[in-house]
């Protein structure tokens, strides 16, 4: 009797919740007190800073690249591979370019490095919370009454996700080799300046985002039935899990270290600052 009591104070105090449908009840959005909002305006206010730095650099055209004028070869991340006939001298380490008129050399090659953070999986948690807040946070209700996922148009186009990191890695191993390419001091020798530490530094965090991706942890054990018939698969995938785990802290120190490589070697090639040499 006594227990059948508390049943029944425990269902009349509780919420009713109906699942899949508004959450707190019918007229309100949340029955959260805390600051919830504060990271999907964290996240958009990033995400907005970011997207107009870069669209701006891309635009430029001018100030990416470090040549004969400075003591170390310095590129932009936003602009390697220089790929255009109008790359300034020096710029361009293959033997091939293309006529793209007087557009930005950036314009050319920034859809994969860009197609691989917008069709994240951490990256679309995160703006679909903050921008379309569906939903802006756990126990929140969605903005929409609709619920599609990415079944179609344009949200579909994030299952090409895998493909993206294919490209990303290879952006991953130029931009490696424009960060060993700045320890060469111009004039014969090596040595190092604060120009070749950012772009080590960039091009180290950019793997660790993309070594800590999804996609690789899944190539790397996905669809494997028994670990100890695939044991290269499993060293592997032992090795990509703790990366895992931290991909939203690599994820946001390297969007961060992306754009400072961008505004040093900027600041660098347009005579505002002069590249700090160690040795
Ligand atoms: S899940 Fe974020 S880069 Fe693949």
């Amino acid at each position: 009797m006594f227990e059948e009591r508390k049943a029944v104070t425990a269902v009349e105090s509780s919420t009713q919740v109906v699942l899949g449908g508004t959450r707190g009840g019918p007229d309100v959005s949340t029955l959260r007190q805390d600051r919830w909002w504060l990271q999907p305006v964290i996240t958009v206010s990033i995400l907005t800073s970011f997207v107009i730095y870069a669209t701006w650099a891309a635009f430029q055209g001018v100030n990416y690249f470090v040549g004969a004028t400075g003591v170390h070869e310095l590129i932009s991340p936003f602009y390697s591979p220089c790929l255009s006939t109008s790359c300034v001298e020096g710029s361009n380490s293959f033997g091939f370019a293309f006529n793209v008129g007087s557009l930005s050399p950036a314009l050319i090659i920034l859809i994969f490095p860009l197609g691989f953070r917008m069709t994240c999986y951490y990256y679309r948690r995160s703006y679909y919370r903050a921008f379309w807040w569906s939903p802006p946070a756990c126990a929140v209700a969605d903005a929409h009454t609709n619920y599609s996922g990415e079944t179609r148009f344009p949200l579909v186009i994030q299952n090409a996700h895998r493909y993206f990191f294919y490209f990303g890695v290879a952006f991953n191993v130029l931009l490696t080799y424009d960060a060993i390419r700045s320890f060469h001091v111009i004039g014969g020798g090596w040595g190092v300046s604060v120009g070749s530490l950012v772009l080590t530094l960039n091009a180290t965090l950019l793997w660790l985002y993309s070594l800590s991706c999804h996609a690789c942890r899944h190539i790397c054990g996905g669809q494997v039935r028994s670990f100890s018939q695939h044991p290269i698969r499993h060293k592997l995938w032992k090795l990509a899990t703790p990366l895992n785990a931290k991909h939203m802290n690599f994820a946001w120190a390297s969007l961060f270290v992306v754009a400072l490589t961008d505004v040093y070697v900027r600041l660098v090639s347009s005579g505002a600052i002069r590249d700090l040499v160690f040795f």
